[in-house]
């Protein structure tokens, strides 16, 4: 007898209607289609080529296997809500299309190494997808660092003035944040890249299937080499995610700092309008609303992280259903971390450089400190010592309500017999320049850190 092949009743939830419902993963594995359709056919083939199927057979599953991708393509495929998941979607279709011989596909697989194989296939893709959206941001990065190697702005530590650094210095900063990103995505498109498929529901199979060639059609560098763990490892999803968890913290830090950047109060940058938004009631207002979601869509990344962590925390071997409660966190983290690079990228490219405001803040207060206990030192007092004389001066500084920049160098002789002439030559750009070493913020530095970022961008990184 013929089953009701539009639903598998092996592998169908056997409740009520609702119970039924709660099983259902298809409105979010809908979106491995393409991986699950590439599994079967590079299974199907295998079959045939090995002659555990007839290889006719194998051709009439193939081929109706590549009219089900058409079909969803032009967005004619029926999709069949009481069918709990893709796989079981388009088995249904391909008995519609072929008649009996569509049975013969599974043979020889099942669905936990086939679920546990389309995700690595779209994970790999999505691991080149993220490096490519960091590359376009660190092109940015670079571009805004070659427009402003000579715009001087405060560095700030404990968010308080601390040195002068160039503006072009700063931008770099998150170009390396980015690469440190981009080279963790290649680990995980490694980590990825194991093939699960051939370990059958968990022990493999009773078949002598051609494993290599599975994963030569499939583009897979590895064979996974115990059915038990390929069937129940899920860490590859796990360091996914946190890619994208770091990668979000990079690009919160930065929306955080144009967020404080185009406040009245520092008046750094001036976001196009395409960035902000108005507010209800305030006219005056133009709010960093991207900046801020950005910010925000932070914590559901790294909620997805705790999410897929706490899966599999205490989960028995070998595959458990919880394993289906993967998808979400990974599609929800992967599509807003490309929202989130793309929309920095769009901030960046839009933004207004107030460069003169930057440089007025450098010009206020004692930011000039360290240089001139340096200055000091230079001339033979040592660091510890310069560092007391600087302290003194800057209280007596704030006790008259003077800037460092108000001294007279009758006054600064008058403190230390060190002092000279050429104290007046210490100013922020001196500093800078002063600062000319590998790493360093001095001009000279930065052109070549600008060169080595370049050649980090071409140089080929897509796995
Ligand atoms: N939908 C499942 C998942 O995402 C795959 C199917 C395996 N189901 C099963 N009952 N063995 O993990």
């Amino acid at each position: 007898m013929t089953p009701n092949k539009k639903i598998n009743p092996a592998s169908s939830a056997r409740g009520s209607e609702l119970a039924s419902k709660f099983t259902v993963s298809l409105k979010f594995d809908k979106r491995l289609y393409k991986q699950d359709i590439e599994v079967s056919i590079a299974h199907a083939k295998m079959l045939g080529n090995e002659k555990i199927i007839p290889l006719n057979d194998s051709k009439k599953i193939i081929s109706g296997l590549k009219i089900i991708k058409k079909e969803i393509e032009a967005r004619n495929f029926k999709w069949d809500n009481k069918l709990e998941d893709i796989h079981m979607n388009l088995e249904s279709r391909l008995y519609e299309l072929i008649g009996d011989n569509a049975g013969k596909l599974h043979t020889a697989k099942s669905r936990n190494d086939q679920i546990a194989t389309d995700i690595r296939l779209w994970l790999k893709d999505a691991c080149n997808n993220l490096i490519d959206h960091c590359k376009n941001l660190q092109s940015t990065l670079v571009k805004l660092a070659e427009e402003n190697i000579n715009t001087i702005m405060p560095g700030y530590t404990h968010l308080q003035r601390a040195q002068p650094v160039s503006l072009a210095h700063h931008f770099l900063a998150y170009f390396e944040m980015f690469n440190r990103d981009i080279e963790r995505l290649k680990n995980v498109f490694d980590s990825c890249d194991v093939m699960p498929l051939g370990s059958g529901a968990l022990s493999g199979v009773p078949y002598k299937i051609n494993r290599e060639y599975l994963a030569k059609e499939l583009g897979f560098k590895k064979i996974s080499s115990n059915s038990i763990d390929a069937v129940s490892d899920r860490d590859f999803i796990v360091e996914f995610i946190l890619c994208n968890a770091i990668c979000m913290t990079h690009l919160s830090r930065l929306s955080e700092e144009i967020i404080i950047w185009s406040t009245d109060e520092f008046n750094f940058i001036e976001l196009s309008d395409e960035y902000t938004s108005g507010s209800s009631i305030m006219p005056q207002k133009r709010n960093p609303d991207f900046s801020e979601l950005i910010r925000g869509k932070t914590g559901r990344v790294y909620g997805a992280l705790i999410g897929i962590l706490s899966v599999l925390k205490g989960l028995p071997l070998s595959y458990n259903r919880d394993l289906q409660e993967d998808k979400e966190g990974v599609f929800d983290s992967y599509d807003t971390t490309i929202s989130c690079l793309q929309s920095a990228n769009g901030i960046l490219l839009n933004m207004k450089i107030n460069a003169k405001q930057m440089e007025i803040s450098t010009e206020k207060g004692f930011i000039l400190a360290t240089d001139i206990a340096d200055y000091l030192t230079k001339k033979g007092l040592p660091f510890r010592d310069s560092h007391i004389i600087m302290t003194n001066l800057s209280n007596h500084c704030k006790k008259n309500r003077k800037n460092l920049s108000d001294i007279s160098i009758e006054e600064y002789k008058s403190i230390s017999t060190f002092f000279d002439d050429d104290i007046k030559n210490i100013n922020a750009s001196y500093s800078i320049k002063s600062k000319d070493i590998i790493g360093g913020t001095a001009p000279n530095q930065i052109k070549y850190a600008i060169k080595n970022s370049k050649n980090l961008i071409n140089k080929k990184s897509r796995k």
